[in-house]
């Protein structure tokens, strides 16, 4: 069957319409029209791929996306068009938001931009081989580099692959291998099943890294979880941000492109009133810290133990005496805390029944909502209109070459 692409969905895949089917083809861009061969069909829609191109894009940059990189074959300019889209679509068809969005949020590094990747371990034959699952089919590729890994990250890549080429590894309880960086050191996690681990002493003795961690996680699904043990090395790797002194530990959350973080923060502070804040999914309260230049008082919330941790040792290098870091849950704190203001910046499932019922109950001065998910984030706004405006909504592009978003969104009390 021919079809045409009219658009690409939330996942980078073209969205194609025939006789009142709609189709999500693989590798398809918007205004390419090709052979198609259809792999699966439901009620109203279907899903398929690419035989033969009949007209292809301009746009298009490669023959294939990549695994890790679903928006790799199209132009860095599109892509940011394409946010925009996104953003406005999805705020008209979740919520009938009808709204202008402010320019998109970004920087000129659209490759070598992360901080952090996690690489997979599985036994193939008799030997542990490295690298990442092929989309889906938990196949593991050989990564010998990754286009979106910074330059520390790429380096640790190399030397674990150069290991892993050498020795005939094979105590399964290697699980992941998670790479940070701070642009300069870098920290190598090695998630285990179990605590006991026969080749730990064989791996530290060949790898160099600024910070060494074993991870024990007892939930197979997470990347990093239950209990870190420093190996080697320094306990946490030091960064600045906008003049700030942070710390990263293994397991505590950091935003994963420095530079678009640093504008997405910058663009928040310009918001903030002289008021006091619940700086709620906290992290390292990095935002809670930035913000604390402009606003009266702020309470940082996270239920990350290392996170927590974190943000303690940097207010106290910060010296900053108007912001708290508390180890909790949103849920309970939000209604403890006496606070003017709230910054949300929730995981992708976004806020709770119980979280919307409070802000609604108890209507705050301001809201700043930054989301990773547009879709939860139409849904919770959605309930909020009744009570707050919307004054901006700003996309932010973080990820390049890929599908994934951030947007802030600043509300006011009506
Ligand atoms: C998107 S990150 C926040 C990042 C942070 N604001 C920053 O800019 O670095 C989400 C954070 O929410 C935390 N979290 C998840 N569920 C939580 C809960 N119920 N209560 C408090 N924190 C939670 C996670 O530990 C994680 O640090």
């Amino acid at each position: 069957m021919i079809l045409e692409c009219i658009d690409l969905d939330f996942n980078g895949k073209g969205v194609c319409k025939k006789d009142g089917f709609v189709y999500f083809i693989d590798n398809i861009l918007k205004g390419e029209v090709a052979e198609v061969k259809i792999t699966e069909t439901k009620k109203n829609y279907g899903f398929g791929e690419v035989v033969k191109y009949v007209r292809k894009s301009p746009y298009r940059t490669h023959d294939f996306p990549l695994s890790y990189a679903n928006l790799y074959h199209l132009d860095n300019q599109i892509q940011l068009d394409y946010q925009n889209e996104l953003t406005k679509e999805t705020f008209k068809k979740i919520s009938n938001i009808d709204i202008n969005v402010e320019k998109i949020i970004t920087d000129d590094k659209p490759f070598y931009y992360r901080n952090k990747i996690t690489l997979q371990v599985k036994k193939v034959g008799n030997q542990l081989k490295l690298g990442s699952f092929e989309n889906k089919s938990h196949q593991i590729e050989v990564l010998e580099s990754h286009l979106l890994a910074d330059e520390v990250i790429n380096n640790g890549i190399k030397q674990l692959n150069n290991l892993f080429d050498k020795y005939p590894l094979t105590d399964e309880s290697l699980k992941k291998i998670t790479l940070r960086s701070n642009n300069k050191d870098l920290m190598i996690v090695f998630t285990t099943s179990t605590e006991k681990w026969n080749e730990k002493e064989l791996i530290l003795s060949e790898i160099k890294a600024y910070s060494i961690y074993q991870n024990y996680a007892e939930v197979e699904e997470e990347n990093l979880g239950g209990i870190s043990t420093l190996l080697k090395g320094k306990p946490s790797l030091p960064l600045e941000l906008l003049g700030l002194k942070f710390r990263l530990y293994p397991t505590g959350f950091f935003q994963t492109n420095y530079g678009v973080t640093e504008l997405l923060y910058k663009r928040v502070l310009q918001e903030i009133k002289p008021i006091t804040y619940l700086d709620a999914y906290a992290g390292a309260a990095t935002i809670g810290q930035i913000i604390s230049k402009k606003a009266k008082q702020v309470f940082s919330v996270d239920i990350n133990q290392d996170s927590i941790q974190s943000a303690n040792e940097s207010i106290q290098l910060n010296k900053l005496n108007n912001v708290e870091a508390i180890l909790g849950d949103v849920e309970e704190k939000i209604n403890q805390l006496e606070v003017e203001g709230i910054i949300f910046d929730p995981p992708r499932s976004g806020l709770s029944k119980k979280i919307i019922e409070t802000i609604m109950s108890k209507p705050f001065e301001q809201i700043i909502y930054i989301s990773c998910n547009l879709r939860t984030l139409s849904r919770d706004l959605n309930l909020l209109l009744t009570k707050y405006k919307i004054i901006n909504i700003i996309p932010v592009k973080m990820f390049y070459q890929t599908t994934e978003t951030e947007t802030i969104v600043v509300l006011d009390k009506m």
